[in-house]
């Protein structure tokens, strides 16, 4: 079969641009709306190598990929995560415009400079509380301190960051003010998150779930919201506040839908591709990769992956002990 280098566009005219690259299942925390205390990880021995990865990541750049983003789990548990950042902070310039991680940062002070040393110029740092003891209540690790040192490490060394709290009724609802205010002041910007339907937890989700309307509101009877023209391309729309100067973003798969103007797609740590986040279609691209004619079968892979996106998740959390809307955690699909 010939090998084709056409950009990646879906069935319904999306183009596809930016990869989700999950390089871990594990995770140092165990944040109890993301998983349960006794998860599960993935054998060792079904991950993809760092070598299989690049070559992964390199066929999306051939096809049109012009962002990266590693995600998983905790990208920076993984040893030799730094390795791949350098290779891939090499196609910077080639085909790759931006590269960057998705990380909670518990160790990102030992590795921020070496990121910023690659390439990666803006990182997303997941955080929902500035309160050491609901932070451990939360992520069932008493690590606040250490995440703080991370963002502090990298905002020193010049890297952008974005704070992602996902937002909780009775749990972080009433400190989204402080975080927020504590974020815009050290110049980092912010993003709400609604809870969505993925894997098993210990709880119910819907205990906790707080759709953004009400955040919105909330803030709005505080400070002087103006909706925002800013995009990256990521499911957020934003707003500026006033008072403290810095940008709010929203990322509301529950309430407003924003499926229409999708760009990306997520590839597992065991190379299984999901053109969507809250769909079962998958595409398994270790077997292309590990195949006679890896460059020809991961073509045909994505191909056919753009054939099998979905238009949208149908993610639904009003019904109180309904099974999740997908069996994967978020940590499996990578974010
Ligand atoms: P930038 O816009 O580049 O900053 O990145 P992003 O917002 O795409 O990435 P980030 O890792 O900050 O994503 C934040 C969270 O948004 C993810 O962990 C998911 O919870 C959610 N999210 C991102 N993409 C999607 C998507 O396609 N569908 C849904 N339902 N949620 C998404
Ligand atoms: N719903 C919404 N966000 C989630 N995250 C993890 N699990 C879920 C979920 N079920 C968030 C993390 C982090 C990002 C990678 O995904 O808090 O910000
Ligand atoms: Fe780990 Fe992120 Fe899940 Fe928390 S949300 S347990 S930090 S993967």
């Amino acid at each position: 079969m010939a090998v084709h280098h056409a950009p990646l566009v879906d069935g319904f005219n999306r183009r596809i641009s930016y990869l989700r690259l999950s390089v871990t299942d594990r995770c140092d925390l165990r944040c109890s709306y993301c998983m349960p205390e006794a998860m599960q990880f993935l054998p060792r021995k079904e991950v993809l190598s760092l070598e299989e990865l690049h070559r992964l990541a390199l066929g999306f750049i051939a096809r049109g990929v012009t962002k990266i983003r590693l995600t998983g789990g905790e990208p920076l548990v993984r040893r030799d995560v730094i390795e791949l950042v350098q290779a891939l902070g090499r196609e910077i310039g080639n085909g790759l415009e931006e590269l960057t991680i998705t990380t909670n940062a518990t160790q990102l002070a030992q590795h921020a400079a070496a990121l910023a040393d690659a390439g990666v110029r803006r990182i997303n740092v997941s955080l929902d509380t500035l309160d050491r003891a609901r932070f451990e209540q939360l992520s069932r690790r008493d690590r606040l301190p250490q995440v703080l040192a991370g963002i502090a490490a990298a905002k020193a060394v010049g890297l952008k960051v974005k704070l992602n709290a996902v937002a909780l009724k009775g749990l972080n609802e009433g400190e989204l003010p402080t975080l927020i205010e504590w974020a815009h002041g050290e110049g980092h910007e912010v993003t709400l998150i609604e809870v969505m339907p993925l894997g098993d937890v210990d709880g119910d989700r819907i205990d906790h779930y707080l759709p953004l309307v009400a955040v919105r509101e909330a803030l709005e009877a505080r400070w002087t919201l103006t909706p925002s023209e800013h995009r990256t391309g990521g499911p957020a729309r934003y707003v500026d506040i006033a008072e403290t100067g810095g940008r709010l973003g929203f990322i509301t798969p529950l309430t407003e839908n924003f499926c229409a103007g999708c760009n990306r797609i997520r590839v597992t740590t065991t190379g299984q591709l999901y053109p969507c986040l809250g769909g079962g279609e998958m595409i398994d691209l270790r077997g292309a990769l590990r195949s006679d004619d890896p460059e020809a079968r991961l073509a045909a892979a994505l191909d056919e992956a753009m054939r099998i996106k979905p238009e949208r998740h149908h993610f639904r959390i009003d019904a109180a002990g309904a099974a999740p809307a997908q069996p994967r955690h978020m940590s499996v699909t990578g974010g």
